[in-house]
């Protein structure tokens, strides 16, 4: 059946903690150097929340959505809260985030796909803006990173930050705008170089599982770079490829902030020069399902998003997991 609607942004909504660790601080914990960290991922600094978990972060951008689009509360259909730092296991961090934001009328969920978790929430919401079941659907990235890193570990201690990020999805009949495409990928082999091992049912949590550490995130940064550098690039390159669109039509590509090699790869292997893509990982380090909204709603507020960009998103996380979108901006 021919689609009648796009799901478009409608709104935008972040929020980063005070509290900033820059890389100096992590020369005073760990055996490492600010020019180590720069030079192998770009970040300087990234945000700790101190007081409050995911969800609070998770309220607080859909909050900023609410209030600077000018959308009642009471009118959102569905919320999608993309994370791998839930505040528990169940309730999902979705219903928490509807509670302390207001979403009196909403149902929800959570969506677990690590670093591409925004991009598969924006699809999955994109349906049902499609469908025409819903008009008003948030899709919101928020991780708690700090409550799973282990400070102690320099392998993995300087990624990672705190923040959230949320777009509003509502429906338009300009079938070239919004989201036009998206392809997706998951493999599980790969959840043996990126995962966190304890707490669910395979390892629940216990004496020995503290003390073996296994409740943080452990990585073989060098595996995952060799995957996350050429899944992202292909991804990229098919989702151009399929949209019949070279790199000189793409206004913005909008990476997921894991590391600036791999941001670069992808952009090159595009044809995409640096000052059309979007970088705020030296600010705010890897924050999981947050950057990529993180990345849209600075640049839009920066002036420097605008409407009718062709936009592509593309991201590669634990799972494995990847994807890129095809987006075109909708707000003015
Ligand atoms: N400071 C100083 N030295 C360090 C540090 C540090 N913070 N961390 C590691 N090193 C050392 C290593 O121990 C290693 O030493 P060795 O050669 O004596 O063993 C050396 O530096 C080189 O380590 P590499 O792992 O080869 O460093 P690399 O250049 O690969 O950079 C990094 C590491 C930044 C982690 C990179 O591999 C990376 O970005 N990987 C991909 C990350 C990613 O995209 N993850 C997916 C998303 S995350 C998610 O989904 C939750």
């Amino acid at each position: 059946m021919a689609k009648k609607f796009n799901a478009a942004v409608t709104g935008v909504g972040m929020f980063a903690p005070e509290k900033i660790l820059d890389n100096e601080y992590f020369e005073t914990i760990v055996d490492t150097s600010h020019e180590w960290i720069i030079s192998r991922t770009g970040i300087k600094e990234r945000r700790l929340m101190e007081n409050g978990a995911s969800s609070d972060m998770g309220a607080k951008a859909v909050k900023d959505l609410l209030k600077t689009s000018g959308t009642n509360p009471e009118d959102i259909d569905l919320i999608i809260c993309a994370t791998v730092t839930p505040d528990m296991f169940f309730p999902a961090t979705a219903c928490l985030i509807a509670h302390k934001a207001g979403l009196k009328n909403a149902w929800g969920y959570d969506l677990s796909a690590a670093c591409s978790g925004f991009l598969f929430a924006l699809e999955t919401g994109a349906k049902f803006i499609e469908s025409g079941s819903y008009k008003k659907v948030i899709v919101v990235g928020t991780d708690k990173m700090s409550s799973i890193v282990d400070y102690t570990d320099r392998n993995t201690c300087i990624l990672f930050g705190d923040a959230a990020s949320a777009v509003l999805l509502e429906p338009t009949e300009d079938l070239n705008s919004g989201l036009i495409d998206s392809k997706l990928y998951v493999d599980g082999k790969g959840s043996e170089v990126l995962n966190m091992k304890a707490g669910g049912s395979a390892l629940p949590a216990s004496h020995e599982t503290i003390d073996k550490k296994l409740h943080y995130i452990y990585q073989d940064g060098k595996a995952v770079f060799k995957v996350a550098v050429k899944g992202m690039a292909d991804v990229a390159v098919e989702i151009l490829e399929r949209n019949n669109l070279t790199g000189d039509d793409v206004a913005w590509l909008v990476p997921h902030q894991a590391n600036l090699r791999i941001i670069d790869a992808t952009a090159q292997r595009m044809g995409i020069p640096s000052e059309r893509v979007t970088i705020n990982i030296q600010k705010y380090g890897n924050t999981t399902a947050a950057t990529i909204p993180l990345c849209l709603t600075e640049y839009y507020r920066d002036g420097k998003i605008k409407k009718g960009d062709k936009l592509v998103l593309a991201a590669f996380g634990g799972g494995f997991t990847w994807g890129a979108s095809y987006l075109v901006w909708s707000l003015d």
